[in-house]
Order: structure tokens, then sequence, then C-alpha cells
């Protein structure tokens, strides 16, 4: 289920995967387990990092955050995904480009965020 997805980043090459189905074994990269990517656990201001969400005619309007992350060469906000019970959407961003996105409505669903320096960062239940 989708809802069961999991991040998980290589701390020495950076390598950074979507878990879509664990089966147990542990996922190594650089001869070293990956770690799993804890949201909202970052070092940086949750306003700048924590989805928004609104919700209006079937579609999700998603602002990084509420008060907009920079997006400058070395810090910025590289996915933005929304995890559904039977679907996964993520959209990618480069610097310069505005943090914010659309996404089809998914009941129940999740947001997540990730910012290369502060990490992984999420919005639970989006209704
Ligand atoms: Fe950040």
């Amino acid at each position: 289920m989708e809802k069961n997805t999991r991040f998980y980043i290589c701390t020495i090459c950076g390598n950074q995967i979507g878990m879509i189905r664990n089966m147990g074994p542990k996922v190594v990269c650089c001869g070293k387990e990956m770690e799993l990517m804890d949201a909202n656990a970052g070092q940086g201001a949750p306003e700048k990092h924590i989805p928004v969400c609104k919700v209006e005619n079937d579609k999700v309007y998603v602002d990084i955050g509420e008060v907009m992350h920079p997006m400058e060469e070395d810090h910025y906000i590289q996915w933005v995904a929304i995890v559904g019970d039977n679907k996964t959407t993520r959209v990618a961003f480069k610097p310069g480009q505005e943090p914010k996105t659309v996404f089809e409505y998914i009941p129940n669903s999740t947001v997540y965020a990730y910012c290369n320096k502060h990490g992984l960062w999420k919005l639970e239940k989006i209704d």
C-alpha cells in the first residue's frame, strides 16, 4: 500500500530512495545501511518547511511553507510528494523555482517536502 511508503537516504553519497514495499531485508548503499528519513526532525524552522495545503475542487494547493522556503543553489526544496492509499505523486524542484505545486486530491493523504539542508518534513491527513 502506498501509505507505507518510506524515504531513505545514504549518509555517505546522498542517494535517496522511496521504499514502495518493505519485505524486511536492510537496504544498503555505499556498504552501509541506508537511513530512514524521519519527518519534521530537522534543525530548520518548521514554518519554512512544513507543507501548507489548501484543498479546493479536488485539488491540493501546496506551499512550502507558511513562510516561503528559500530556493538558493545550496539550500532549496528538492521535491514535494503526496502519498495516499493507492497513489503517490512527486514533483522535483530546481533552485530559483517557487516551492509550490498543485496535486490531485487524495483523501487521507500525507504531503512531504524534502529540503537538501534540513531533511524531510510532512503534513499528515490533509483535507
Ligand atoms: Fe531548509
